[in-house]
């Protein structure tokens, strides 16, 4: 009895002895809690610094985004192929998720090697190699003749600007394969691909094994947000707010960020606590210098760390009596499963004795004790190091979240974590010592990293299949090169049939004479009203202009016209004109002068002279009752006699196109075209006298006003014509009539929009599938809403906030299908618009004999105006259709008004000349 007592306490006492032998030895390697806490803080503060812009090109933990915005909501479902490339194993796989009620995901996989030859030789022969037993899998599970989604799950560090892209930015671990570094890793296994001819993949996702690991977990246990990678290398990444991370565009929702926090330390933030082991073990390591923190923690490194320590000691004479083996002294040979054998809590010491054996040595009863404390000591460090870092990034979630207390769910996964009879009891112990206001749940992902990078497959190939519907609706909206070439040349024949006097009664194009027959000359002069009425603003101006110097001087005031006005009668509208009047030359200090009047009335008249207007039909936005077929002079004319307060002397009615090429004409004598794209959509130009059928006489020139908003009026355009514009037209004052207009003009294109996005939303391709009532709403996207969301400079946030002031409450993505959506139907626009004077340019070259023609086009309107892309687009059309010609545009910045009164000063003084012969 008492020999065992004896036993015990010389064991006990061997033990302590031992066990304060190592804890002197390591003493670096033991870690208070304040250290603890205080590397927690240090990687808060690296986690920062990753996240943030200007500061992340110099951080060594990259915080690198994903493109994965959200856990599996359990929709996910269809057959996906799956690579796991980066851990201890590789393996291929094919996953089958279903939701059918219940979450179901029913897995096969198979093993491939990975020789050294091929992770550390030529980046090309690793893909093909990784291609190759893709291949071998596919044929092996008969798979070769599906086309089946496929997501990598490749555990490196990588820049992603999208979930199908990676970028490596460095190898860790235990590969080293030339060339790839700084290359896009999907298109290079997407090459290698190629050489299978019977292999019909796409890779639809990059994802980190943390991501895949948190994924998988996800999908049993939404609470989890964090994945952490224990095993060969260490890692972890979680769900980060998108308001933080600067790097990618969008404040909403939130994004998983791939830490790469083995990197923390790299920039020499961890040297106080790194020993000389670790120094020495970077040192003959693939990777010197990187990963530091990942060195002290994964697989791959701690049984390393063992031997380098064990040796140190052995020289020092601390073990083994001072004798070192061979083995000892070979890099690898103690490995993390030895360190995991020799801390199993009974068969630890056997275990022990056993390994050092193996290596050669004589170890004693002291020595297993020792050695055993040894691997423990590293293994705790290794536990105490994460929990840190886990710590901190789960102390960032509480902090985003603004809560007290964190109710959370970790995911984890790794040899090292899975093998290590004590290291996941050490590891949730000292989280839950670091964070106490946080519950953590940790949970072991059984499946690997797999079934997780499946379910960024599912999503990424749902949105692949609405990408497409997307397109195919953009599609209809994109004209090919051939196509405008063929619009150029009908817009030429409708300009012929509206000039011929057989055809001009059936044609759509009406090519109105205006008798306006000449550009100012400058010696015009004198004060004149002008009125503005049918586009965007209704305006009242006083015009004086000097002759000689070619000045004016413009005082102008914009009044309302009320949509019952617009739509009520003539009377009403004609009589509302005359009280602006009135109230214009109050403000103005005129009461009761006569003054000569120019009209600016941008609707289609037919004129026989130029102070006689009858309006063929109302466009654009007006209905007024009784006023067409009328002359609008007249009915001006009489609403003044009612009002029975002054007279006016009506001297010219001009449309609006006329009145900008006046205007311009005034600076430039070469500006032979006035073109309107606001409102509604026109183009007027000179004429030869002759080519006017209409219109006695031969000599000189004359405007004609085309109204080519009628063009496609008789079907002409019927095949570019989409359903969403048919939708328009029918919700439309005029239905079957202006469809050029329709398709071109600032009053209709944000109606397109509208409709398209009804359609994409009925899809369930937008708004979450929800149609909102503002939605519905028309005109709710006025030319300037589409004008702002197409612009460069706008942020998507911005974008956002622009759709959600229209009332519509869209997310990111949205935003993003809604601004091609604007800048598909924009660009069709302007490219119609360019078809289109390039036929009229092109015209009068022709008549004119020219090889090569100068002219300069007048420009008027809000779309030209505030558009960010429409000039510009229109510009290159008319540069490509009408390439001969050279053509200047040339903005009108004084509006029409300036025009009218210039046309009204030309008449006046031709009707002098007249009264004085
Ligand atoms: C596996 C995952 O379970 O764990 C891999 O499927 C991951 O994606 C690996 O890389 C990490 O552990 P180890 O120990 O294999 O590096
Ligand atoms: C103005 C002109 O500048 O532009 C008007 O003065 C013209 O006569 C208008 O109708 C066209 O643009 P919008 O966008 O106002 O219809
Ligand atoms: C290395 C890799 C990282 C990976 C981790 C775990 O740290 O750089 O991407 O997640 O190993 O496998
Ligand atoms: C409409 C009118 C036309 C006007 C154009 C631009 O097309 O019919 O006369 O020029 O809008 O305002």
């Amino acid at each position: 009895m008492f020999a065992v007592h004896l036993m015990a306490f010389y064991f006990t006492k061997l033990k302590e002895d031992q066990i304060k032998k190592v804890d002197r030895f390591l003493y670096h390697m033991r870690l208070s809690n304040e250290t603890l806490l205080d590397i927690m803080a240090r990687f808060q503060a690296e986690m920062q610094k990753g996240l943030g812009k200007d500061t992340n090109p110099t951080a060594s933990v990259k915080m690198l985004p994903t493109f994965v915005r959200a856990i599996p909501d359990g929709s996910e479902n269809g057959e996906f192929l799956s690579l796991d490339l980066g851990g201890s194993k590789f393996r291929v796989l094919k996953v089958q998720v279903s939701e059918e009620g219940k979450r179901n995901v029913q897995m096969e996989s198979q093993f491939y090697p990975t020789p050294n030859e091929i992770i550390r030789g030529n980046g090309t022969e690793l893909f093909e190699y990784v291609a190759d037993c893709l291949a071998d899998f596919m044929k092996t599970k008969e798979l070769m003749q599906k086309k089946l989604p496929l997501g990598l799950t490749f555990s490196f560090p990588c820049k992603q600007t999208k979930l199908e892209e990676g970028i490596l930015l460095s190898w860790t671990k235990k590969f080293k394969a030339r060339g790839v570094q700084g290359t896009d890793v999907v298109s290079s296994l997407t090459n290698a691909m190629k050489r299978h001819q019977d292999l019909d993949v796409d890779i639809l996702a990059l994802v980190n094994d943390t991501v895949g690991t948190m994924m998988t977990c996800a999908y049993d246990d939404p609470y989890c947000e964090v994945g952490v990678i224990i095993g060969t290398g260490t890692n972890a990444c979680y769900m980060e707010d998108m308001s933080n991370i600067d790097l990618v565009e969008g404040d909403e929702g939130r994004m998983c960020v791939n830490t790469e926090w083995g990197a923390f330390g790299d920039d020499g933030a961890l040297e106080d606590i790194r020993t000389e082991f670790d120094r020495e073990l970077d040192l003959g390591s693939l990777n010197p210098g990187k990963q530091l923190f990942e060195k002290m923690i994964s697989g791959l490194y701690l049984g390393e760390l063992v031997r380098l320590i064990l040796l140190k000691m052995a020289k020092a004479g601390l073990l083994f009596g001072g004798e070192k083996s061979s083995a000892l002294h070979i890099k690898g040979k103690i490995e993390t499963r030895h360190v995991a054998a020799m801390e199993r809590y009974k068969e630890g010491l056997a275990n022990t004795r056993e390994i050092l054996t193996d290596l050669g040595l004589e170890p004693s009863d002291a020595d297993c004790i020792a050695v055993q404390h040894v691997c423990t000591i590293v293994s705790f460090r290794s536990a105490n190091l994460c929990a840190a870092a886990l710590a901190a990034i789960l102390t960032r979630l509480r902090e985003n979240k603004k809560l007290v207390r964190l109710r959370t769910t970790v995911g984890v996964d790794g040899t090292l974590y899975k093998i290590h009879p004590q290291y996941p009891k050490r590891l949730h112990k000292v989280v839950r010592k670091l964070v106490p206001n946080c519950d953590v749940r940790f949970l072991l992902s059984e499946s690997g990293s797999t079934k997780g990078a499946a379910m960024v497959t599912a999503v990424a190939s749902r949105l692949q299949a609405q990408r497409k519907q997307i397109d195919k609706v953009l599609a209809l909206f994109r004209l090919t090169q051939e196509q405008l070439v063929g619009i150029r040349n009908k817009m030429r024949v409708e300009f012929e049939y509206g000039l011929k006097k057989d055809t001009h009664p059936l044609a759509t194009v009406k090519m109105l004479p205006t008798y306006v027959c000449g550009m100012p000359d400058g010696t015009e002069k004198g004060k004149f009203l002008a009125l503005d009425l049918g586009g965007t603003n209704f305006r009242v101006l006083l015009v004086k202009i000097r002759s000689g110097r070619r000045s004016v001087r413009m005082y102008n005031k914009i009044f309302a016209i009320p949509l019952e006005i617009m739509q009520g009668t003539g009377e009403e509208l004609f009589d509302h004109i005359v009280q602006c009047i009135t109230d214009f030359l109050d403000y103005m200090g005129l009461k009761g002068a006569q003054l000569p009047l120019g009209f600016t009335f941008s609707f289609p008249c037919r004129q026989a002279s130029i102070d006689k207007g009858t309006l063929i039909e109302w466009t654009k936005g007006f209905k007024a009752t009784d006023c067409e077929g009328e002359d609008v002079v007249d009915m001006l004319r009489e609403a003044i006699k009612r009002r029975n307060e002054f007279d006016l002397d009506i001297v010219a009615v001009v449309n609006d196109t006329v009145g900008t090429m006046m205007t311009c004409g005034y600076e430039d004598s070469n500006c032979e075209v006035g073109l309107i794209a606001g409102t509604g959509s026109n183009m007027c130009y000179m004429e030869e006298m002759r080519n006017i059928e209409l219109v006695e006489g031969d000599e000189g020139k004359m405007c004609i006003n085309t109204e080519w908003g009628g063009f496609g009026d008789n079907g002409c355009l019927d095949d570019i014509h989409t359903q969403y514009d048919k939708e328009v037209d029918e919700g439309s004052l005029n239905p079957g009539k202006q469809r050029y207009e329709k398709m071109t003009s600032g009053m209709y294109l944000g109606e397109i929009v509208r409709q398209i996005l009804i359609d994409l939303t009925k899809q369930g391709l937008l708004f979450r599938g929800q149609i909102s009532e503002r939605l519905q709403t028309r005109g709710i996207f006025e030319t300037k809403f589409l004008s702002q969301i197409e612009s460069d400079r706008l942020a998507l946030l911005q974008v956002r906030r622009i759709l959600q002031q229209l009332g519509l409450d869209s997310t990111c993505e949205d935003s993003i299908v809604v601004k091609e959506v604007c800048g598909a139907v924009s660009r069709r626009a302007a490219q119609l618009y360019g078809a289109g004077l390039a036929a009229i340019v092109e015209k009068r070259r022709e008549d004119q004999g020219l090889e090569h023609m100068r002219i300069t086009v007048g420009v008027d309107g809000t779309l030209y105006k505030l558009h960010p892309h429409f000039s510009r687009i229109l510009r290159e059309t008319v540069k490509e259709l009408a390439p001969q010609c050279d053509v200047m545009f040339m903005l009108s910045e004084d509006g029409s008004g300036k025009g009218a009164a210039l046309i009204t000063a030309v008449a006046k003084r031709l009707q002098q000349t007249q009264r004085e012969h």
